[in-house]
């Protein structure tokens, strides 16, 4: 009995594969490559020091989904499979509905077929309502979500909407749907972490390519806002913290026999907010490199403050961050010195 890992050569996946070999369970990579390179497997088996069974293929194809199903006896998944960027997603939305939610679909009918009836989805913080995340933070699981700014949001969005009517349907449904904050760092070894295509759109990725020497300043969106410095605040989650979390998910869902009606629901945050200019302190501290900046306009879309309430976390999975922002920056200092383009020799 195998766990699916759809989208497990990504950067969050190929640091859960490390956890989940750490808490003993099998799995099966599945991903198309299309945001990722197999030297993450790679590099994962020399970390776990064990070789991973990896298929490639689309989520979308349910022929290909369904031959891994029977040829593993996959009994429960982790959906990590899909696009991720906001300002990708605004430009061509019909691309996201169809890999995110057309994906999930497909991949639930195989699973429903198969009897595999355990999921860990990848939600985000994004689903909020907007105008909450931007009065009400901490953010809790019960406060209103649907009233997202742009078509990544709502792929989220829909989906945990389809997984709440799927567990009403059919009871034997056992489904965590994890909404991660800001995930950012790296393994500690240095040999994965996160390798955006072209210029990065996120903080994180941002600042290490500017310590390296690849971007000449960052740009820090708005000086004004109402925060303790006027830059805006965000909840980020060291991706091992992260990585671990999915494994008390599953453990969760595992050892739950009673029968209920809906998905489980549990923000993965640290619980505390920090600022762009908390985060290029950090980050030179523990790196010895400066992070030239300037202050430039608002970036259109964005909001002030967003951290979670990670309390039911902890109430439910036992799980609670463990890492600290010097260990954020250090270990995406790590793996961004280490390999300064990313697993592709040529970026
Ligand atoms: P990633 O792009 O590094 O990983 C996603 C993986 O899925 C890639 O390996 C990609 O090749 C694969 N993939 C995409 N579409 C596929 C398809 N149709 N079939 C098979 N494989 C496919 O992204 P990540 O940062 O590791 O994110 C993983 C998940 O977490 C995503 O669902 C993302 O939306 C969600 N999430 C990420 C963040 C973040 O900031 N990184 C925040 C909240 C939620
Ligand atoms: N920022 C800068 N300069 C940059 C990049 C970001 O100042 O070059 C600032 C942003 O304005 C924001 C903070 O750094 O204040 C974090 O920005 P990110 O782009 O790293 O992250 P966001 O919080 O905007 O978005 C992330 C994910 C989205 C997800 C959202 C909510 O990238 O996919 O969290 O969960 F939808």
């Amino acid at each position: 009995m195998k766990i699916l890992i759809t989208g497990g050569a990504g950067y969050i996946g190929s640091h859960t594969l490390i956890e989940l070999s750490n808490a003993g369970y099998k799995f099966v990579v599945f991903d198309n490559l299309s945001n990722s390179s197999k030297k993450s497997i790679k590099r994962v088996e020399k970390i776990i020091k064990t070789p991973i069974f990896f298929e490639e293929g689309d989520v979308r194809d349910k022929k290909a989904l369904n031959k891994v199903f029977k040829k593993y006896k996959i009994d429960s998944v982790i959906h990590f499979a899909g696009l991720k960027s906001v300002s990708e997603s605004v430009q061509n939305p019909l691309e996201y509905y169809d890999n995110n939610i057309v994906g999930t679909l497909k991949l639930l009918e195989v699973m429903k077929k198969n009897n595999c009836k355990k999921l860990v989805f990848s939600s985000s913080a994004t689903v909020y309502n907007e105008v909450d995340a931007q009065n009400y933070t901490p953010l809790k699981e019960n406060f209103p979500t649907g009233v997202t700014t742009n078509p990544y949001g709502r792929t989220k969005y829909f989906i945990e909407e389809i997984l709440k009517d799927l567990c009403l349907s059919d009871l034997k449904f056992k489904i965590a749907i994890l909404r991660y904050f800001n995930p950012v760092g790296a393994h500690e070894s240095g040999t994965i972490g996160e390798d955006p295509n072209g210029i990065p759109n996120n903080l994180m990725p941002y600042i290490s390519q500017t310590a390296v020497g690849k971007r000449e300043f960052l740009s820090v969106f708005g000086g004004d806002y109402l925060t303790h410095d006027g830059t805006g605040v965000r909840d980020y989650i060291h991706v091992v913290d992260l990585a671990n979390a999915h494994v008390k998910a599953l453990n969760y869902l595992n050892s739950k026999n009673k029968q209920t009606a809906n998905p489980l629901i549990v923000n993965i945050g640290t619980g505390v907010g920090y600022s762009v200019i908390d985060m290029i302190k950090a980050f030179e501290k523990v790196s010895g490199k400066k992070v030239p900046y300037k202050i430039v306009q608002r970036r259109l879309g964005d909001i002030s403050t967003c951290y979670s309430d990670s309390s039911y976390a902890k109430e439910v999975l036992n799980w609670e961050s463990k890492k600290t922002i010097d260990d954020m920056c250090a270990d995406s200092w790590k793996w961004q010195s280490n390999n300064p383009n990313g697993y592709s020799k040529n970026k």
